[in-house]
C-alpha cells in the first residue's frame, strides 16, 4: 500500500482540534515500494561487484571525486554503476538545493517524544531524497547536548543518549525503508564547533581533542551510534575532532574496534569533508572513504600504498564492499531515481511538518490558565519582537549570524532552503481577521518609542502582550553566551513591566538563559516554540488557541545559572569529559541542583493521572503484547547481531487518564535506578512513550525494558552486564523527583556470566516463593522437575528469596551457550545439589 501515512496526515489535519492519532499503527507506513535485502545478501553482491574492479579503480573509489553532489563517489562505466550521490542534511535535502521541504530540527522532532513522529519525518525526509535520486543522505545527527553553547545541538536529538538512540534508531528505519542510506554522525564526540578545524596554515594541524573514559563512552556518546547501527544505518561519518589524542578518522580504537568489532558495523566510515588528514593511516585506522576527496590523501594515492605492501589488497576490497554493500542493501541497484537535485519531491510533507511542529512545541509556564486564549473574551493583542517575522532578506539566513526574525532551523550544512516561510505576525494577522481580533505590532525591537507608544495605546490596555525572541546558531561556531538575541531579556522585561498579561514565546535553537524575566508576575505563560520548520506560524496560533493542546517536553534542562550545567566549551584544544556520565539531568541530581526547568517537562492545558504500575519479565508467552513494539524495530537491513540487546527482558505497564475537559497527551518517562555495582548516577531515563488520550479517557501504557536498557558496561570484562541486586522504577512526567508519579521498587536481577561463575562452573541460583514449599526457576517460571533451560538471566522480584545455590553441572561453550554435558539436573530441594563432578566439565 503506498501512501498510507499521507491518509493518516490527512485524518490529523482535519481533526486537529485536540485530537491526535492515539496509537502505534499496526504496519509500519510503507510509503514507497522499496525492496531492501539483508546485510549478507548486499556483502555477497558487493563482493561479486568488487571482484570486477581493477586495483586502479578500487583505490580511485575510495575518495570523492567531482560531481553536483555535496560528495560524489565515482562511477565504474563498465560495470554500469553510477556512482553515488551523498547530500546535507539531517532535516531535508540541505545545500541550497530547490523544492525541498525544510523539516523541523532534530531538536524539535525530540520533543515531540513521539516514536511514530520521528518514524515518518523520517520516512518523509527520505522519500525527498529518494525524489531527488540522493543515494546518502548526511543524517541522523546524534552528537549529545553536551554543551549548551554548541552550535550544533539544533540537529541533534538533546541531553540524554536513550532518547537520541531512540529518535536515531527510527530515524535509520524511516530513512532507509524509502531506500536511502542513512550516514550516523559525527562519529564522535563533536560536541564543540570551537577549534574543530584543521587549519594547516594558521593553527594546529588538528581538530581539538575530546578525552573520556570508557564507561562514558559507551553508555553517553556511543549509545545512539549503537542505536544507529543495530537499526542497520549503511554509513557512518567521522568528525572533525580527535579522541584521546588521535584524529577521529584515523582512529583505530574507535573505528576499528568500538564501530567494526564490538558494534559489529558492517557499512562504511566516511570522513565529515575535510576531517581526513593522512591517507593510508586513516585507511588502516579504519576509514573507508575519504570526503569531499580530490585532495590526494586517498584515493588513487592509495595505489603505490598497495604496491609497496603498506596497505593490502584485502583491506581496499574490506573498503569497497562496505562503501557498495549499503547501495546493494537498500535496492539501489534496481529503479532508483536518476539524480536531479532540484526535482520537486516535497509532495504534501508541509502537512506533516505542521503537525510535527505543532506536536514539538512545549509549554513551560501558564499562570491561572492564561492559554489557550479564549477569543470570545480576549480580543486585544499587541505583538513584539523581530521574532515574530520575517527576516528582512528573506527566508535564506544560511551562514549570517546574528540575524533577526523568526527561526525554522539552523544555520550552516544542517539549514534546508525551504520554499516557503510563515512566521508568528502573518499567522496571527490570519487569525484576527478570520476571528475579529484586534491587533497592533512592533517588529522593531530597537524601537523603543514606537514600544512605549504602544504600552499606552489605550485600547489595547488590560489586552494580551506576545514577546517574540529567539537564539539562534549555526554549525562552525559556537553560541558566545545563552541570552536571547538583540537584546531579548530587556525588550520582555520592558513590556512585562506594563503589561500584565505577557505571553513569551522563545524560538531558541538549544538551552537558554531565561533567568532575567522568568519570575516576573506578568509573565503569565511561556511558551518554548524550538525550531518547528516554515509552518511556524501556523503551529503556533494552534497552540496559542488551543486548537493544539502542547504536549512536548524539554530534550535538555534548563539551567538558572549557566555554571550549573558543569561541562563547557574548551579553547585549551583539549576537552576533558571529566563529568563523565553525569550530564545533563544526571549531574542536577548528583548535585542537588535545582535547575529552572528539568529535563523532561513541559505542561498541557489537560491534567493526568497514574496508576497501576506492574512490572513483569516477557517471556515467549507475552511477546504478542510487545509484537507491535518489536515488528517496527526490525527490518531485512537490521543489524542482527546487535539486536539481541534491544529485545524487551521486562515489561512495565501502568494506566493513565485524563482528567481534565480537554484532549490532550502526556509524554510518561520511565527512570531507572541501578543498583550499586553499575555506579550510575541516581536515575537514568530508559523509557518513554508519547500517549494521546481523549478528555475522560483512560489507556494502559506498555513499554519495554531490553537487555541493554538495565546493563551497564562494565570496563573490566569490556561487556554490557546487568547489575546484581535491586532496581528501582519510575514512571515521571519529567526528571523531577516531584513528577514522579508511580514506583516500583520490586525489580531484582542477579545476572550470571563467565565472570561470575566459579571455574567455568555455573552457580545456579534456587529461587522459592515465600510461605511456598516448591523451589522454581525465575528464569522459566516453572518448578524444576527437568532440567532447566537455562538463560544467562536469572531475576525475582521480592515475592521471591534465594534459598539455595549449587556449583552445577553448566558451563559456557566456546559459542556462548550453556552446555550441560547431557546430564540431568534433579528437583532441587536441598542446599546443596552436587550431581555433576567438576571433572565433567570443560
Ligand atoms: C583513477 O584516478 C586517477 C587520478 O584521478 C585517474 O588518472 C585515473 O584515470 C583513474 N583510473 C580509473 C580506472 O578510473
Ligand atoms: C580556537 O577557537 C577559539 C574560539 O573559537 C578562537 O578564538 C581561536 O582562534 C581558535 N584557534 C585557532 C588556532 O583557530
Ligand atoms: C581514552 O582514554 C581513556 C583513559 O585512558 C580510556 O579509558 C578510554 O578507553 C580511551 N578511549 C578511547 C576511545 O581511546
Ligand atoms: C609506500 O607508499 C606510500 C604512498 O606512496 C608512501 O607513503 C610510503 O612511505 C611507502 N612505504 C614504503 C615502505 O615504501
Ligand atoms: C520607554 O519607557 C520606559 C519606561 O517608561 C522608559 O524608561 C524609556 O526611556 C522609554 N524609552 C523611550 C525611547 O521612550
Ligand atoms: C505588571 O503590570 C502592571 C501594569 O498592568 C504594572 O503596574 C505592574 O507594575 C507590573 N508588575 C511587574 C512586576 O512588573
Ligand atoms: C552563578 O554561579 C556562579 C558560580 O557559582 C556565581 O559566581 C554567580 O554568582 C551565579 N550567578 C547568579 C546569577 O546566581
Ligand atoms: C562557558 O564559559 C564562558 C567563558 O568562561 C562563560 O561566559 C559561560 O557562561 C560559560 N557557559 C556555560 C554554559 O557554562
Ligand atoms: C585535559 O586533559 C589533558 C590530558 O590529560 C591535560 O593535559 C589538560 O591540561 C586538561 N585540560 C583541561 C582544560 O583540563
Ligand atoms: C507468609 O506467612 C507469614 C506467616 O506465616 C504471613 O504473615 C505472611 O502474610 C505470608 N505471606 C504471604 C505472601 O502469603
Amino acid at each position: 500500500m503506498m501512501y498510507d501515512y499521507i491518509v493518516l496526515i490527512g485524518i490529523l489535519s482535519t481533526c486537529f482540534s485536540f485530537t491526535n492519532s492515539a496509537s502505534i499503527p499496526t504496519q509500519p507506513y510503507k510509503i514507497t515500494n522499496v525492496v531492501t535485502r539483508s546485510w549478507d545478501e548486499a556483502i555477497a553482491l558487493a563482493k561479486g561487484f568488487a571482484t570486477q574492479m581493477t586495483l586502479e579503480e578500487k583505490c580511485n573509489m575510495t575518495a570523492g571525486v567531482g560531481g553536483h553532489c555535496a560528495g560524489f563517489v565515482s562511477p565504474v562505466p563498465h560495470l554500469n554503476f553510477g556512482g553515488l550521490c551523498f547530500q546535507d542534511s539531517p532535516s531535508g535535502v540541505g545545500d541550497g538545493v530547490q523544492f525541498s521541504t525544510a523539516f523541523v530540527a532534530g531538536i524539535h522532532i525530540a520533543a515531540t517524544w513521539d516514536r511514530d513522529l520521528f518514524y515518518q519525518r523520517a520516512a518523509a525526509i527520505g522519500q525527498e531524497f529518494r525524489g531527488k535520486g540522493v543515494h546518502f543522505a548526511l543524517g541522523p545527527m546524534m552528537n549529545i547536548d553536551r554543551n549548551a553553547l554548541h552550535g550544533r545541538n539544533w540537529e541533534g536529538f538533546g541531553a540524554d543518549p536513550y532518547l537520541s538512540g531512540e529518535n536515531s534508531y527510527y530515524y535509520v528505519k524511516g530513512l532507509q525503508d524509502q531506500g536511502v542510506v542513512a550516514t550516523a554522525k559525527h562519529y564522535i564526540c563533536n560536541e564543540q564547533e570551537s577549534n574543530r578545524t584543521y587549519h594547516p596554515k594558521t593553527g594546529p594541524s588538528q581538530g581539538y581533542s575530546a578525552n573520556l573514559d570508557d564507561k562514558t563512552m559507551h553508555e553517553i556518546y556511543l549509545w545512539p551510534f549503537a542505536a544507529s547501527v543495530a537499526a542497520g544505518a549503511g554509513s557512518v561519518m567521522c568528525s572533525y575532532n580527535q579522541v584521546n589524542g588521535t584524529q577521529a578518522c584515523q582512529n583505530n580504537k574507535i573505528l576499528n574496534e568500538l564501530l567494526k568489532d564490538e558494534l559489529q558495523f558492517q557499512g562504511n566510515v566516511m570522513s565529515d569533508w575535510g576531517a581526513t588528514k593522512v591517507g593510508v593511516e586513516s585507511a588502516l585506522g579504519g576509514l573507508d572513504i575519504e570526503m569531499p576527496g580530490r585532495d590526494g590523501l586517498m584515493g588513487y594515492a592509495l595505489l603505490p600504498a598497495v604496491k609497496n605492501g603498506s596497505i593490502t589488497e584485502a583491506r581496499i576490497n574490506d573498503m569497497i564492499i562496505r562503501i557498495l554493500a549499503p547501495y546493494f542493501l537498500l535496492g539501489q541497484d534496481q529503479d532508483y531515481p536518476s539524480l536531479n537535485l532540484n526535482n520537486d519531491a516535497t509532495r504534501d510533507h508541509y502537512l506533516l511538518n505542521r503537525h510535527i511542529g505543532t506536536a514539538g512545541i512545549i509549554l513551560l509556564k501558564n499562570i491561572d490558565n492564561t492559554l489557550p486564549f479564549n477569543m470570545n473574551t480576549e480580543k486585544f493583542y499587541s505583538i513584539y519582537g523581530s521574532a515574530a517575522s520575517r527576516y528582512n532578506d528573506g527566508v535564506d539566513p544560511h551562514g549570517l549570524d546574528g540575524l533577526d526574525g523568526a527561526l525554522y532551523q539552523g544555520g550552516g550544512s544542517g539549514y534546508v532552503r525551504p520554499t516557503y516561510f510563515i512566521d508568528p505576525l502573518t499567522a496571527l494577522l490570519t487569525k484576527a481577521r478570520d476571528f475579529h481580533l484586534q491587533i497592533q505590532y512592533v517588529v522593531d525591537q530597537d524601537d523603543y518609542v514606537a514600544i512605549n507608544y504602544s504600552l499606552e495605546n489605550s485600547g489595547f490596555l488590560g489586552g494580551k502582550c506576545l514577546v517574540f525572541i529567539n537564539a539562534w546558531s549555526s554549525e562552525g561556531r559556537d553560541r558566545h553566551n545563552l541570552f536571547a538575541y538583540h537584546n531579548g531579556d530587556k525588550l520582555v522585561n520592558t513590556i512585562a513591566a506594563r503589561c500584565a498579561s505577557t505571553i513569551v514565546i522563545v524560538n531558541s535553537v538549544s538551552q537558554l538563559n531565561l533567568e532575567a524575566w522568568i519570575e516576573n508576575s506578568n509573565v503569565t505563560a511561556v511558551v518554548w516554540s524550538g525550531l518547528p520548520g516554515p509552518e511556524y506560524g501556523s503551529a503556533i496560533v494552534d497552540i496559542l488557541f488551543g486548537n493544539y493542546n502542547p504536549g512536548g517536553k524539554l530534550v535538555f534542562t534548563i539551567a538558572k545559572n549557566d555554571s550549573d550545567y558543569g561541562t563547557n566549551i574548551t579553547e585549551t584544544y583539549n576537552s576533558n569529559y571529566t563529568e563523565g556520565v553525569f550530564l545533563d539531568y544526571r549531574h542536577f541530581d548528583k548535585n542537588n541542583i535545582i535547575p529552572r526547568y528539568y529535563f523532561g517537562y513541559g505542561l498541557s492545558y489537560t491534567t493526568f493521572s497514574f496508576s497501576a504500575l506492574m512490572i513483569s519479565k516477557v517471556g515467549q508467552e507475552n511477546h504478542i503484547s510487545q509484537s507491535l513494539y518489536r515488528q517496527r524495530r526490525v527490518s531485512s537491513y537490521s543489524n542482527k547481531a546487535l539486536l539481541r540487546f534491544y529485545e524487551s527482558v521486562y515489561s512495565i505497564t501502568f494506566t493513565i487518564t485524563n482528567i481534565g475537559n480537554v484532549d490532550g497527551s502526556e509524554v510518561p518517562q520511565l527512570y531507572l535506578s541501578f543498583p550499586e555495582e553499575a555506579a550510575e548516577p541516581p536515575k537514568i531515563l530508559r523509557g518513554f512513550e508519547r500517549v494521546y488520550l481523549e478528555a475522560g479517557e483512560s489507556k494502559t501504557v506498555t513499554l519495554v525494558l531490553t537487555e541493554r536498557d538495565i546493563s551497564y558496561w562494565n570496563t573490566v570484562n569490556q561487556k554490557w552486564i546487568i547489575a546484581s541486586g535491586k532496581y528501582t522504577v519510575w514512571i515521571a512526567t519529567s526528571a523531577n523527583n516531584a513528577d514522579i508519579k508511580l514506583e516500583d521498587d520490586s525489580l531484582y536481577t542477579y545476572f550470571i556470566d563467565n565472570q561470575r561463575t566459579i571455574n567455568h562452573q555455573l552457580v545456579i541460583f534456587g529461587l522459592r516463593e515465600l510461605n511456598s514449599t516448591e523451589t522454581k526457576y525465575i528464569c522459566s517460571n516453572q518448578p524444576i522437575t527437568d532440567p532447566p533451560i537455562i538463560d544467562k538471566r536469572f531475576d525475582f522480584t521480592s515475592n521471591y528469596k534465594i534459598l539455595i545455590y549449587t556449583s552445577g553441572c553448566y558451563y559456557l561453550d566456546a559459542n556462548n551457550h550453556w552446555q550441560s554435558n547431557g546430564l540431568v539436573v534433579g528437583p532441587l530441594t536441598n542446599h546443596y545439589q552436587t550431581q555433576c563432578y567438576s571433572n565433567q566439565l570443560k
